[in-house]
């Protein structure tokens, strides 16, 4: 059902200062900061040949990434996105198997401006899951 990994997330305190590392020490690609406040975070996006990584840090007092970084104060892999073809019919065969979809289960727009989900660390191997309709 999972496609392609289209991004890995990393929480992190300070985009400027994980940005220099990605460009200067691993001499990746990293794009300019783009704030989403309907997200609660600033993203960066580490532009890799066969996937992204994306830096979120925390924008705003209520965003959503504030209190895993308390819990990990220097920065940590938030979640992994998967690319669907169809959201719901992946949603309707994930609860069909007893896996817990996060919110309303209901897809909203994510930072790409395509549906997502995200699926209940605990079910998961401990690693928050996003899916993504391609
Ligand atoms: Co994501």
């Amino acid at each position: 059902m999972i496609g392609r990994l289209n991004h890995v997330a990393i929480a992190v305190p300070d985009l400027a200062a994980a940005s220099r590392i990605y460009r200067d020490i691993l001499g990746a690609r990293v794009t300019e900061p783009l704030p989403q406040p309907e997200h609660g975070v600033t993203v960066v996006f580490v532009e890799l040949p066969n996937t992204k990584i994306e830096f979120l840090e925390p924008l705003g007092a209520d965003s959503p990434i504030r209190a895993f970084l308390e819990r990990s104060p220097g920065g940590g892999i938030h979640h992994l996105c998967y690319e669907v073809d169809d959201i719901r019919a992946a949603r309707d065969r994930l609860v069909s198997e007893g896996a817990r979809v996060l919110g309303s289960a209901e897809p909203r727009t994510g930072a790409h401006g395509k549906p997502v989900l995200f699926l209940h660390p605990k079910d998961f191997l401990g690693t928050l899951v996003e899916l993504e309709q391609a």
